[in-house]
């Protein structure tokens, strides 16, 4: 059964339109004389099967370095195809003068009808060579391109996929957009048509270059003597200016598509603090720097071209010379002077191509180099060879003299000693850039300490294979990230197959129910990029949402309740203490109220742990926690009456909007 317009072609009855519109209902589906039509055309489309996907954290060993040559090496049958009809092409388009110049000496000069007969219907047979063959070689190279091209996009993305956070965190993600855009695209139009011309003109030129010897040995060795080595100089010079230049574009394009992501990413700081005068100021600049590498690489082309022009004519002036001389004298025949003229014609047109394909050449070289440093960057965050696949398991983490930076010499983290027995719960409360959140990337293996070891189940994560271990923790980041999908497919994320009525449960849990009765399309509403069509509360009750409904064995909650009001925060809190049950969980927390509900509590300052303990014993250990709860319970209680005074109906909005 086929789907066409959401309508099932194969279950319509060919009265079925006629039928509807019989009983007054709206028109629906495909016209009855149309399905057959619409059935062929399904046909014709190539099918896409699930695609198996193969992923692994380690890149593949011994793949080739990403060069032209790599990258048609698995092809060399198609590439073989390709350039043989090539051949075939270039052979029959430069058959066309010599049959003039047999046509001319053997056939007018001498009046044979036969003769030109005979050319003529030669002459037929090869036009016709040529177009099977140019149609042939078109499709195929084409498709060989695109082949060629899908498997880079995928490659390239399949190593996005594998790279570490830190790789994301120093790279401008405008910039990596570049590589799949306007690099991936460059070599695009190499791959698709500028190889192949390339081959045509080259192969063009020695058809000719051999046609001129057997013409005139003399004269053809003037003509190719001259243009030749000065031909080859020049493009000597061409190569080396170009080759920067075209670097330098391709770095300036990922520029100002970085900008130009930024700028979008974020519009409302930048509505908002007026600086969309000095925003356009910015993106002209950096515009302008990728108008002067553009303008660079022209007037170098341009140079260029024009010299290969000024030597063809020089060549022709000289053919017509030193030929119309030896015509006179009677060493060439006026057939031959024809043809070597009209070959000499031929000779230029593909040095003129070759300029502009050489241009092509380079842009796609400078591109496959950008690309390559891509795809040789390792990930730092590395699956060990002998990875072992984590079991089931408990649930202890610990953490034992771990030291940590993101950056050499900026120590984030020192001797960190932490122990979560499993269904434990340990909460991390401390100041502002303390290290809070970097315990939770450590504790999910998205970095690995510097010194020390981070385990579970007194395993040490850099031994194990990391999906056996990320599928069994549940995260709730500090950002949570909504993606361009429906709310019920974002809740789903972890958990694909989930059932509607595990999702319904999960939303429930967390307090997601009212909103989404509320929606008109409730699970199905899209979420927009980012999650941007929700409140900042709205979005973490979804992570919660998905994070629970993926069960863990392992929660780790970055302060996934700070955006929520009083109510809300309760009923998550309640949600916790059901989820937790039987789970370990380290939570951090800005809010006392949710830190003193686990087992204990460790505070994190300077990268350190300044206390650690249940609530009862930090309360009396009279420390910085100490200070904190103080802090805490006297600030909680103004805001319980603020909360209070508030209208009701109005807990939803008391969450912060992020700008
Ligand atoms: N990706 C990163 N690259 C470099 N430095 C980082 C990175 N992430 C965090 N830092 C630095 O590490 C330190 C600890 O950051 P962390 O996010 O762990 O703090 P935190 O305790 O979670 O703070 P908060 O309460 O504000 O969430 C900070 O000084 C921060 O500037
Ligand atoms: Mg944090």
């Amino acid at each position: 059964m086929v789907f066409v317009g959401g309508a099932y072609v194969g279950a319509q009855s060919p009265s079925s339109s006629q039928a509807n519109a019989a009983a007054g209902l709206p028109f629906s589906g495909i016209p009855d004389e149309m399905i057959d039509r619409a059935a062929d055309i399904l046909d014709s489309e190539p099918e896409h099967p699930e695609p198996e996907v193969e992923f692994q954290h380690r890149p593949p060993p011994g793949a080739p370095p990403l060069r032209l040559r790599t990258l048609l090496a698995p092809h060399r049958a198609r590439v073989l195809l390709v350039v043989a009809l090539v051949v075939v092409e270039a052979l029959a388009t430069q058959a066309g003068p010599l049959l003039t110049q047999i046509g001319i000496d053997q056939g007018v000069l001498r009046g044979s009808f036969a003769t030109l007969g005979i050319v003529a219907a030669v002459f037929f047979a090869v036009v016709l060579i040529h177009i099977g063959a140019s149609r042939a070689r078109t499709a195929l190279g084409g498709r060989l391109g695109e082949r060629l091209m899908y498997g880079l996009r995928v490659r390239v993305f399949t190593h996005f996929q594998r790279l570490s956070l830190n790789f994301y965190t120093s790279e401008r993600a405008g910039v990596l957009m570049s590589r799949m855009t306007s690099d991936i695209e460059a070599l695009t139009m190499l791959l698709q048509e500028g190889l192949v011309m390339m081959v045509v003109q080259g192969l063009t030129l020695a058809v000719i270059t051999g046609v001129l010897f057997y013409l005139h040995v003399p004269l053809a060795a003037l003509t190719v003597g001259v243009i030749v080595p000065i031909t080859v100089v020049l493009s000597l010079w061409f190569r080396r200016a170009t080759e920067t230049g075209y670097n330098r574009v391709r770095d300036r394009i990922a520029v100002v598509l970085a900008d130009l992501s930024e700028s979008l990413a974020g519009i409302r700081t930048i509505t908002a603090y007026n600086r969309r005068r000095r925003n356009i100021a910015q993106h002209q600049a950096v515009v302008t720097g990728h108008e002067d590498a553009n303008v660079y690489t022209t007037r170098v082309s341009s140079v260029y071209a024009a010299a290969a022009e000024g030597i063809g004519i020089v060549g022709q002036a000289v053919v017509i010379g030193v030929g119309g001389w030896l015509a006179i004298d009677g060493r060439l025949t006026i057939g031959e002077l024809t043809a070597f003229a009209l070959y000499l014609t031929a000779f230029f047109a593909p040095i003129a191509q070759l300029v502009v394909l050489y241009n092509a050449y380079q842009q796609g070289q400078s591109a496959t180099a950008k690309l390559r440093e891509l795809l040789e960057e390792a990930p730092d965050v590395r699956e060990a060879t002998d990875a072992v696949a984590l079991g089931p398991i408990e649930g202890r983490i610990t953490f034992e003299g771990v030291s940590f930076s993101y950056r050499p010499g900026e120590q984030v983290l020192t001797g960190v000693d932490l122990d979560v027995p499993p269904g434990g719960s340990l909460s991390i409360v401390g100041p502002t850039g303390g290290g809070k959140s970097t315990i939770a990337k450590l504790a999910v293996r998205f970095y690995d300490p510097d010194v020390g070891s981070v385990r579970i189940d007194d395993v040490d994560l850099r031994t194990v294979q990391l999906e056996s271990l990320r599928h069994q923790f549940g995260v709730v980041p500090q950002e949570p990230f909504l993606f361009n999908r429906t709310i019920g497919e974002n809740i789903r994320f972890a958990r694909p197959d989930a059932s509607d009525d595990e999702v319904a449960e999960a939303c429930r849990v967390v307090g997601l129910d009212s909103l989404i009765d509320s929606l008109p399309d409730g699970l199905d509403t899209p979420c927009h990029e980012r999650g941007s069509s929700l409140s900042a509360g709205e979005r973490q009750l979804l992570a919660l949402a998905r994070a629970f409904l993926a069960r863990p064995r392992v929660l780790i909650l970055d302060e996934a309740t700070s955006n929520l009001d009083l109510r809300s925060e309760a009923q998550v809190e309640r949600a916790l203490d059901a989820v937790l049950e039987g789970r370990t969980a380290v939570i951090v927390a800005h809010r006392l109220a949710t830190a003193m509900r686990a087992d204990r509590i460790a505070v994190v300052d300077n990268g350190q742990i300044a206390e650690i303990g249940s609530h009862d014993e930090l309360v009396a250990a009279g420390g910085l926690y100490a200070a904190m709860y103080s802090a805490w319970e006297a600030h909680a209680a103004g805001d319980a009456a603020a909360q209070d005074a508030r209208p009701a109906g109005s807990e939803r909005t008391g969450a912060s909007d992020d700008l």
